[in-house]
This record gives C-alpha cells, sequence and structure tokens, in this order.
C-alpha cells in the first residue's frame, strides 16, 4: 500500500516536470531517471519515434552497472520485433506491456504460426540485447510513439501489479507530454512567421507614411531603432513582460504617424508656418492613427503609442492633456525618439542641430515635455554611444 502511494506521488511530480519540459530528447532523460530510481532497477531505455525519417531512438538511462548499447543499435525501424510485436494486428495479446519472460511459452502458443512463431524469435534476441526483462509500448491514437524497455530489478525481485499500473501510465503521459511538446513547437514556429509577415507588413506602411512627408525621409524607421535603444535603459521593472513590450514599441514607433495619411500633403510638407486651423488639423494625426488602429483588438497596446506620443510630462501636450503617469509608458518612449530625430535631421527651411545641443535641448525639457524616466534612459544611451 506504501509503495502504491509513493508511485502517485512520483507520477504526480513527473508528470508536472514533463508539462514544462518541451524537449523530447530531454523529456525522454527525466522520464527514464524517474524510472530507474523509483522502480529500482538496473536500467531503463526507451525508443522515441520520428514521424518524419520513420525510425525510433534510443535513449537509455543506466543504472549504476550501465548498459552498453552496441554501435549501430541506437536506431530502429518498424521492422524491428520490438515494435512489430505491438504494431503486428495478428498478435492477438495484451499490448499493455509486454514481460520478456513470458515469451517462451507465446512461443508455444504460435508454433504453428510461423510468421509469429519468427517474430518472437526475433523478439527474444532483441530483448536479450537490451537487457530487458519488460516493455512498455505507448500509443497515440494508432501511432506508436515511445516503447520503454526496463531491465532487472536491483533486488532481484519481480515486476509486480502496481510496477505495471506506474509504467502504463507514465507511458501514456510521456505519450501525452510528448504531443504537447510537439503542439508547442509547431505554435511558435507557426507565431514566429506570422510576427515576421506583421512586421513587414507594418513596415510598408510605415514608408508609406514616410514618403508622403517628403523631408522626414527615414524618420519612422529611425524613430523605432531609438525608441528600442532607449528601451535598452528603461528599468526592468517598469516594464511587466519585456519581450512583448518590445515588440508593441517596435510596432507602435513604425506605426506612430499613420494618422498623417489623413492630413493633406500640402499642409504636411509646408515650408513656411502653418496657420492656425492648420495646425488644428496637424494635432488631429495622433487621434487618427489610433481609429485607424482601432479595428485590429491585438494592436490595443501598439495604439496607445500612436495616440499619445505628442502628449507632454506637464500636461500642455495633445490630443487629450494627459500629464506625468497617466501618459502610458510606450508613448513616452516614442515621443523622447521622435522629437529627438526631428531635433537632428534636416529640414528644407533649417539645417539639424548637432546630437550634443539635440541631448541639451532633450535634458532641458525633463519633466515639462519629457517624462524623466525616459530621459534619464536617454543621456544613459546617449553616454554609452547608442545615440
Ligand atoms: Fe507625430
Amino acid at each position: 500500500m506504501e509503495q502504491k502511494k509513493d508511485y502517485r506521488l512520483y507520477l504526480s511530480q513527473t508528470a508536472k516536470q514533463m508539462i514544462l519540459v518541451h524537449d523530447p530528447n530531454l523529456l525522454s532523460k527525466l522520464v527514464l531517471r524517474t524510472v530507474t530510481r523509483n522502480l529500482g532497477v538496473k536500467h531503463s531505455g526507451l525508443f522515441l519515434y520520428n514521424k518524419n525519417k520513420k525510425e525510433y531512438v534510443i535513449t537509455v538511462s543506466s543504472g549504476k552497472k550501465g548498459l552498453k548499447i552496441p554501435v549501430g543499435f541506437t536506431k530502429i525501424t518498424n521492422n524491428n520485433p520490438i515494435i512489430q510485436f505491438f504494431l503486428n494486428k495478428d498478435v492477438k495479446e495484451n499490448k499493455e506491456y509486454l514481460l520478456v519472460s513470458d515469451i517462451k511459452s507465446l512461443k508455444e502458443k504460435y508454433k504453428d504460426n510461423e510468421p509469429i512463431y519468427n517474430l518472437l524469435t526475433g523478439l527474444e534476441d532483441e530483448t536479450s540485447m537490451y537487457k530487458a526483462q519488460l516493455i512498455v509500448p505507448g500509443f497515440f491514437r494508432k501511432e506508436l510513439m515511445v516503447v520503454f524497455f526496463i531491465g532487472n530489478k536491483t533486488d532481484g525481485s519481480f515486476f509486480n501489479k502496481e510496477d505495471l499500473e506506474f509504467l502504463t501510465i507514465l507511458s501514456s503521459d510521456v505519450v501525452m507530454a510528448i504531443q504537447n511538446a510537439k503542439l508547442f513547437d509547431d505554435i511558435k514556429k507557426q507565431l514566429d512567421i506570422n510576427k515576421q509577415l506583421l512586421l513587414n507588413t507594418v513596415e510598408t506602411l510605415a514608408t508609406a507614411i514616410d514618403i508622403k512627408n517628403s523631408y522626414t525621409h527615414g524618420h519612422t524607421e529611425r524613430v523605432m531603432k531609438y525608441s528600442i535603444t532607449l528601451l535598452k535603459y528603461i528599468p526592468q521593472e517598469k516594464i511587466k513582460e519585456y519581450e512583448d513590450f518590445e515588440n508593441m514599441l517596435r510596432i507602435s514607433a513604425l506605426l506612430h504617424d499613420i494618422g498623417k495619411i489623413g492630413i493633406p500633403e500640402s499642409i504636411l510638407n509646408k515650408s513656411g508656418k502653418l496657420l492656425p486651423e492648420e495646425i488644428k488639423l496637424v494635432e488631429k494625426h495622433p487621434t487618427l492613427g489610433a481609429e485607424i488602429l482601432e479595428p485590429i483588438k491585438e494592436f490595443k497596446d501598439i495604439s496607445l503609442g500612436v495616440k499619445y506620443h505628442h502628449e507632454r510630462y506637464d500636461g500642455t501636450g495633445y490630443p487629450c492633456g494627459l500629464s506625468g503617469e497617466n501618459i502610458p509608458l510606450i508613448a513616452t518612449i516614442i515621443s523622447v525618439a521622435d522629437a529627438y530625430d526631428a531635433m537632428t535631421s534636416d529640414r528644407p527651411y533649417r539645417k539639424g542641430l548637432d546630437r550634443k545641443d539635440a541631448i541639451k535641448e532633450i535634458v532641458a525639457n525633463k519633466n515639462r515635455q519629457f517624462s524623466p524616466l525616459v530621459v534619464d534612459a536617454f543621456v544613459e544611451a546617449f553616454d554609452n554611444n547608442e545615440l
């Protein structure tokens, strides 16, 4: 009874670990260690199915004595008797496990059926090579995904009902964990493709905005790069999930002026002073941009950067007059990056500021136009020659 209780504990612990391991090789080692330790066997191993290569790859956990697998026997194919025993429909035996000591009586039973008899003879040879006493398969639907082989118990005893129960449950858990790992891998690959696709689309869109603003060529790309640089110097604790935030910031910075699509080029490219009504129109671009992005619900946080990148720390910015910490961090970063690029690039009517003068201007506007957190990050990045 005591033993049974232990198994349950080990099983639940292993199952928990298994879900976290997404690498099948690591998973195999972890499971075999559990088997060798908890069953008290000399060694254990498993064959893991590689669907692409249509072969089974062996992983072994040697106990103290160790099991040497001969070179060339670390992979087996579908034709191997160990695999065939569980896949062959003519072998009508219990297929939850196979005790090697039962093969003899099976041979007796199938002595008139030559193919099966030969298969069982092959099975005897194979199991003796792997020094296996017990074989436990693990199926996913009709696919044989994993085959455990277990050596002798160190204390010389036989496998009992609990051992067999433990192993059959473990093998089905392993199958689930492997399926889980595969699914996880597929999803990750798909996500990476989608991410790249999205970024390419956003970059194309950003270029379209830049072209409309004839004098700010390359502006959005630079604002994106400055924003990402600034982010590296923002204290980690200010950002919940760094990787997500970085991606959002990248997209938001590229799209920060997307609202300018709705503003006449004659105003955007006007070299003289803007009339008050023209200024009003230009100042609509953050709201327009946020409206453009609104239908994309995944862009909710990204649009915060678009909507509030012209807010000022002291509350005198537009479109909402937000101040201090009420301005989303993503927008405060873009705001500094945007201003720095505007200051340092040439315009038809004026030459761009020197980098050193630009930083002075940014520092002078700490707590006024810009968030102190971002200005500090800016100074640090600048001192490190990253801007
Ligand atoms: Fe803007």
